[in-house]
């Protein structure tokens, strides 16, 4: 089954959006296999958006990513990477529709409260970047079968 990281940001931890995030993909009916809070250090912010490198906003990016703890999670599902893209609505928060996580709660598009992975590639390099295998939960749930 499709598995896709998420990470609630530091300005997400801070305003208290944990719980409200985490209840939407909840609700959507994805499987939570892995999460925790943890504070990235500068080499993995470095290595998470290597693809950044060069880019004007990158030193603030890593800056900010490093500023607090985050809330790092691993979702399963049938089309759990394009759909929780969606859910998350635009990288800019004054462009993202309401209705999605950056348009009902973000206002600036440094501070835009989660992170998704884009692709299946680069799904399974930030998994593996954050969690062990022997983090990831393999489970089944009894809303499952009401599902799929
Ligand atoms: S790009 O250049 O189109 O590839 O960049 P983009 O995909 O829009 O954004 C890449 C990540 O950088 C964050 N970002 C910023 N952070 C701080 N300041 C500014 N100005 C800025 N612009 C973009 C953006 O939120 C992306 O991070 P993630 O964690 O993937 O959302």
């Amino acid at each position: 089954m499709e598995k896709t990281f998420l990470m609630v940001k530091p300005d997400g931890v801070q305003r208290g959006l944990i719980g409200e995030v985490v209840s939407r993909f909840e609700k959507k009916g994805f499987k939570l296999v892995a999460a925790k809070l943890m504070t990235i250090t500068d080499e993995l912010a470095s290595s998470h958006y290597a693809e950044h490198k060069g880019k004007p906003f990158f030193p603030k990016l890593v800056e900010f990513i490093t500023s607090g703890p985050v809330f790092a999670m691993v979702w399963e599902g049938e089309g759990v990477i394009t759909t929780s893209r969606q859910m998350m609505g635009k990288t800019n928060p004054q462009e993202a529709l309401q209705g999605t996580i950056r348009g009902d709660f973000g206002l600036i598009v440094s501070k835009n409260v989660i992170h998704g992975s884009d692709s299946i590639t680069s799904a399974e390099r930030e998994i593996s970047l954050f969690f062990n295998e022997d983090e990831l939960q393999v489970y089944k749930k009894d809303s499952d079968s009401w599902i799929y």
